[in-house]
């Protein structure tokens, strides 16, 4: 093999890993739109220094449904005057306690419109813990930034298997076939239409 042969081999492989790596660390800036999460909440300081129970924020309704996401109102009642010092504190009140403004939380594990998930069933009936599906979430000092498809408008945590999630464990999102590989595993009969509407 002659050396301009060598020599164009090794350009045509480092211009081959650029490509790679680039792809590999832009693609997801290119597909996923992240913003942060409106107020600098911490599950841990609540568990810790406030002693809430999951349910105290996160409570099903006399009907069954789900509340999910806690309004204003479940944070006013403690956090009307400072209970810190902390900066995060400060502003969550400037900006959302004293005016009465609901801060726009997003919700990593929403589903699309056309999904039905009822928690009650898996949570009561089904005697699933949190973490089995959302990971440690709800143990966090920190709330990571929200990540949405820039095509499909859906959370990244339930949309397109990404590369970075393959092999790894549900908790880090779900998707249709974590719902389905669960239901068959507990050897639960579904049709389309239970999950769909
Ligand atoms: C003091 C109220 C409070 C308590 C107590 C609390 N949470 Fe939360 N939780 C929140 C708020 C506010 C959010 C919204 C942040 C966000 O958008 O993720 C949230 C979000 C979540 C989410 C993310 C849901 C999503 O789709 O984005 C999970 C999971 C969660 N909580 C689980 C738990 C678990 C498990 C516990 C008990 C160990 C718990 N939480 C206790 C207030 C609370
Ligand atoms: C049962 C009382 C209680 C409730 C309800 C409560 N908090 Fe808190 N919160 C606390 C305490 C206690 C602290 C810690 C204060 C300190 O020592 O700095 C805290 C701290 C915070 C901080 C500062 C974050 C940090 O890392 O220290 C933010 C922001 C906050 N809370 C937001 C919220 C929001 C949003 C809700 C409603 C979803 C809420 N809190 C509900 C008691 C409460
Ligand atoms: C079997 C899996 C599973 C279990 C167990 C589970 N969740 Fe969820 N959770 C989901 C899915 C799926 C969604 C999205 C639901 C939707 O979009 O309709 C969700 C959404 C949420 C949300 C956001 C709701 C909103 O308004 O967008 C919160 C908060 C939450 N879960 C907290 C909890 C807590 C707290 C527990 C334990 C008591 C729990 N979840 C148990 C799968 C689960
Ligand atoms: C970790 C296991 C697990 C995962 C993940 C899971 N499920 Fe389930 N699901 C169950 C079990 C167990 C039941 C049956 C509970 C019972 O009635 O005893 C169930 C029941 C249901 C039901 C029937 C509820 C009823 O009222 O009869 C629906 C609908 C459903 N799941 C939708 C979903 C969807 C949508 C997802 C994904 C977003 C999902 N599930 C993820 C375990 C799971
Ligand atoms: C156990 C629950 C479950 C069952 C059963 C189920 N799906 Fe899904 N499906 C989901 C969830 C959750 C999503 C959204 C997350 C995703 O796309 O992975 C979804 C997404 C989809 C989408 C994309 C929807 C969109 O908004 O882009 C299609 C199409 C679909 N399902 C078709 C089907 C068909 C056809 C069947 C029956 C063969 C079926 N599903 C059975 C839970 C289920």
């Amino acid at each position: 093999m002659n050396a301009v042969k060598i020599r164009g081999k090794i350009l045509f492989l480092a211009g081959m890993l650029i490509a790679l790596g680039g792809g590999w660390v832009g693609f997801p800036h290119a597909i996923y739109r992240s913003r942060p999460q409106p107020v600098d909440f911490s599950h841990q300081v609540h568990a810790d220094k406030a002693g809430a129970k999951c349910d105290d924020c996160h409570a099903f309704r006399a009907d069954g449904t789900f509340a999910g996401i806690p309004g204003l109102d479940k944070c006013a009642g403690c956090h009307a005057a400072p209970m810190g010092a902390t900066a995060a504190e400060k502003n969550f009140i400037e900006q959302y306690v004293t005016p009465n403004r609901e801060p726009e939380w997003a919700s990593y594990a929403r589903q699309p419109e056309n999904v039905y998930f009822p928690h009650l069933a898996h949570v009561k009936r089904g005697q699933i813990a949190c973490e089995t599906c959302h990971g440690d979430e709800g143990a966090a000092n920190t709330l990571r930034p929200y990540q949405q498809d820039r095509i499909s408008g859906y959370s990244r945590d339930i949309w397109k298997i990404g590369a970075t999630r393959a092999g790894k464990p549900m908790g880090h999102g779900m998707k249709m076939a974590d719902c389905v590989d669960c239901h068959r595993r507990q050897g639960l009969a579904h049709s389309c239409l239970d999950c769909h509407k």
